[in-house]
């Protein structure tokens, strides 16, 4: 391991119990130390269960993860406590208001009551939702529900965050909150692993593009160094759909 690697993964594979193929095979990359890693390809790609794999939260058929030179299989609770994970499917309870939402996840993450109140008044603040304290969840918007997602995330300060499409639909006002709010994150040091189908919006965050298809690894490197990518005006998204292909996944 290099000193700059947070995350190595080797060989992983997951087939889903009575699934034909594989979500994800042979999958193997390393993220590194203040990077913004984007885990990009289309539905299907395997991109959830690769962060549900990271996250200790799936038994693996196959392969080695190893974050923080810990591996996920004998550490995974002493993992989970340095990780801030926001997933896919919004993970908040409806019935309670953005303030006592996040007080359970700072209890979670052991945190005293002082401290809670200090750091979510804070980021309750700096996305804008400091007047919807004490609205209950499920009055909340679309773009509302994914920034205090990412909030619960972010309430211990962890030095990784994991994110899956942590932009699905949000309005361009919320993506651009949580976009720079990334960025600031990245300036103070943090790694991010940022899942998303979206490669306009990848293209312009990214330090690091791994691209995935049907479970495998397809490219990976900077964007300058991507094959293809130095020629003319090609984009993110071009070099895709040459990858890919253009059949449609659903
Ligand atoms: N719980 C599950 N049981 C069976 N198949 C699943 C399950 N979750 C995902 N899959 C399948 O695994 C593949 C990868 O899915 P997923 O990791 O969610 O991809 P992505 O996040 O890139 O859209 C897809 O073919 C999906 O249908
Ligand atoms: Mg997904």
């Amino acid at each position: 391991m290099t000193d700059s690697s947070l995350i190595q993964v080797s060989g992983l594979r997951k087939i889903y119990r009575g699934a034909e193929m594989p979500a994800v095979d042979n999958l193997s990359f390393v993220v590194h130390e203040g990077d913004i890693f984007g885990l990009l390809g289309p539905n299907g790609a395997g991109k959830s269960t690769t962060i549900m794999a990271l996250c200790g939260l799936l038994k693996i058929n196959a392969g080695s993860i190893q974050i923080f030179g810990l591996s996920i299989n004998q550490k995974g609770a002493e993992i989970r406590k340095l990780i801030g994970v926001a997933p896919q499917e919004i993970a908040l309870f409806p019935m309670l208001t953005a303030y006592e939402n996040l007080a359970y996840f700072g209890r979670m993450y052991g945190l005293d009551r002082a401290t809670i109140r200090q750091r979510v008044d804070h980021l309750l603040e700096d996305f804008g939702l400091k007047e919807k304290a004490k609205v209950r969840v499920a009055h909340f918007s679309g773009g509302m529900k994914r920034r205090l997602n990412l909030i619960a995330a972010l309430l211990h300060r962890p030095r990784l965050l994991i994110l899956d499409e942590p932009t699905s639909g949000v309005d361009v006002q919320s993506r651009k909150m949580i976009l720079d709010y990334l960025l600031s994150l990245q300036a103070e040091g943090v790694t991010i692993i940022y899942s998303s189908h979206l490669l306009d919006e990848a293209e312009n965050l990214c330090s690091w593009f791994s691209i995935l298809d049907e479970g495998r690894l397809i490219a990976e490197g900077k964007l300058k160094d991507m094959p293809a990518m130095n020629s003319g005006s090609r984009n993110l998204e071009q070099l895709f759909l040459e990858l890919t292909g253009k059949r449609t996944r659903d």
